[in-house]
């Protein structure tokens, strides 16, 4: 095989199924309960940030000081209403296309892994039925470090025993796009990240990837 990629990484929530929605209400909800601002447009600027990173954005709206034992019953009460909204997923809340994309892929001959940020991949890829298309998955389980730091897409990669320049990022978010450009990764952008200048492929649906490969 001599073609430039071996591996396509992809992003999970906003790439593979559409979780942005249950993420928001779980945020709300925890936001109204403490009274402090929040809204979709917060929400956006939350794509591909870990969860921590992004209650302390939330909480950018308040002056209350919060001990780390609250930030920490925050993050699971959040978590908790998350799951189960969660419990509402489908495969019907991923792209038409994202299935026959990965089943091409496959057949093609390329590695796929997913690189996300989310704690809940394995349990999302089990609801949208796609675990079993992945030869790896790195998540916010195994990582330290938040995109845009590309710390799961350079785990996701060696999971995959492939060097980051044989290898193609799928991210919807700008902090993903930038992780995959500081892992030394090639990116293709979709959705909110379908015009990033960073991205070398600009992809308006998932079954795109099969004519830029
Ligand atoms: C990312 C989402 O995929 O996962 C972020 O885009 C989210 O918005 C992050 O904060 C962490 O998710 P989880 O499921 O571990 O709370
Ligand atoms: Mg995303």
């Amino acid at each position: 095989m001599s073609r430039k990629y071996k591996g396509i990484i992809f992003d999970l929530d906003g790439v593979l199924c559409t979780t942005d929605q249950f993420h928001y209400l779980a945020r709300k909800a925890l936001a109204d309960h403490e009274g402090i601002y929040f809204d979709e447009t917060i929400n956006q600027r939350l794509r591909g940030v870990s969860r921590m990173e992004s209650l302390r954005i939330v909480l950018e709206h308040t002056d209350q000081v919060y001990s780390d034992e609250a930030l920490q019953a925050f993050a699971a009460s959040k978590n908790s209403v998350y799951r189960s909204l969660l419990e509402r997923l489908t495969p019907s809340d991923m792209p038409a296309d994202a299935r026959p994309t990965l089943e091409s892929l496959m057949e093609k001959g390329y590695l796929l892994a997913v690189g996300s940020s989310s704690k809940n991949t394995q349990f999302i890829l089990e609801r949208i039925g796609l675990a079993h298309f992945f030869d790896a998955v790195a998540d916010g389980n195994d990582i330290t470090r938040s995109k845009p730091d590309p710390e799961v897409f350079l785990l996701a990669a060696e999971r995959l025993r492939l060097p980051p320049a044989a290898c193609l990022v799928v991210e919807d978010a700008s902090a993903g796009i930038e992780a995959a450009e500081r892992g030394g990764f090639d990116a293709a952008g979709i959705g909110s990240a379908g015009h990033n200048p960073h991205a070398r492929f600009h992809l308006e649906r998932l079954s795109q990837l099969l004519a830029v490969l």
